[in-house]
């Protein structure tokens, strides 16, 4: 397994590559060991500022075998490393698919064991682990490190909805649980993802998927809302603490997204008929008559990775077709 110290010390090198070459790099083939990524990305800086060539590619075996590839930057995110969480359904995976079109390589942690296989690039790793298994996402942070040099962009996304229940019957078990998957497991990847993120050649950026239920809860939900209020607050906490090291941390806020696991049919017949309404009149029930899909919020996402945020950090966006709640 790779430590926070070699994933850190990986990390560094790469940014070294990219200064020398002017843009970032991935390691393409994974090093037999971290000090071979260290010892190769160290010579490969030697290489390009002896040479003074920043060549379109590079194919550079270390002794442990690996390669590194320094492709030009056709798209946005190419030479970048993302982790998302909660890849394998609904809005994580679209965010993993706008990532990769957009040119990144892309790590994806889900409960789910389907995540290993679910994209055939050779810039996507898998990894099949609980987000509550605090070991497991050490382990996900170093493989990452490990396989492609670093990490340039985190997306905490992995979440669970339960249940509507009322305060006065909410067991401490039920919102013992919910705050464990959507609210404990972000402050361990922000924190071992941060020396990464610090490395990060671009600087780093983090988005994180919380909810419109922040701005604007709905009863029968206090432990989902309390999960993605807290979680919004610590990403606020991010955004001050690491602006001095360059790291850009917004926040969003879908309203209900229904071309997800989170909703079933059922669930949504019942909803509309709550409020006496079709199901394609309650999946428009917002300012604009609109349906917000997975896909949509996927590319909002990784926009907000990309360069039209640079300038911003802190800040949290609704994706909700505009709430008479919220403006
Ligand atoms: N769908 C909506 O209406 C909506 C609205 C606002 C915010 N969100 C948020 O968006 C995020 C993604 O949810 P979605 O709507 O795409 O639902 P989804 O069920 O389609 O996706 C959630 C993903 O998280 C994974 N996951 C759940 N528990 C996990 C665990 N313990 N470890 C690892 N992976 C785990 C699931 O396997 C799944 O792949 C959640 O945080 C959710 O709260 C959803």
């Amino acid at each position: 397994m790779t430590t926070p110290s070699q994933s850190v010390a990986i990390a560094e090198r790469r940014q070294s590559v990219a200064r020398a070459l002017g843009r970032p790099v991935w390691l393409t083939a994974l090093a037999e060991t971290p000090s071979d990524a260290v010892d190769g990305l160290d010579g490969l800086t030697a290489h390009i500022e002896q040479t003074g060539t920043a060549p379109a590619s590079i194919a550079f075996e270390a002794p442990g075998g690996f390669a590194i590839e320094a492709p030009d930057p056709a798209a946005a995110f190419v030479g970048e490393v993302a982790l998302v969480s909660g890849g394998a359904s609904g809005i994580g995976k679209a965010v993993v698919e706008a990532l990769l079109e957009r040119g990144a390589a892309v790590v994806n942690l889900d409960v789910n064991p389907a995540v290993a296989g679910l994209f055939a690039s050779t810039h996507y790793l898998g990894i099949h682990v609980d987000v509550t298994d605090e070991a497991g996402l050490i382990a996900a942070m170093g493989a990452t490190a490990q396989r492609f040099g670093g990490l340039d962009m985190l997306v905490l996304n992995a979440g669970i909805f339960p249940p509507g229940v009322r305060i006065e019957d909410l067991e401490t078990s039920a919102w013992d649980r919910v705050l464990r998957i959507n609210l404990d497991p972000n402050l361990v990847l922000l924190r071992e993802a941060h020396g990464l993120l610090k490395q990060a050649p671009r600087y780093g950026r983090v988005v994180v998927n919380a909810s419109k239920n922040v701005l604007a809860p709905g009863a029968g939900a206090a432990a989902y809302s309390s999960s993605k209020a807290a979680v919004t607050q610590m990403a606020r906490v991010a955004a001050l603490e690491w602006a001095k090291d360059g790291v850009r941390v917004n926040i969003v806020h879908p309203d209900q997204v229904f071309d997800t696991g989170i909703w079933t049919e059922e669930v949504l017949k019942a909803r509309a008929a709550h409020y006496g309404l079709t199901v394609e009149q309650y999946k428009r029930r917002n300012l604009l008559g609109v349906e917000i899909k997975s896909r949509y919020v996927g590319n909002f996402i990784a926009e907000m990775l990309g360069p039209l945020f640079e300038n911003v950090t802190g800040v949290q966006i609704p994706v909700d077709g505009g709430s008479d709640r919220i403006i």
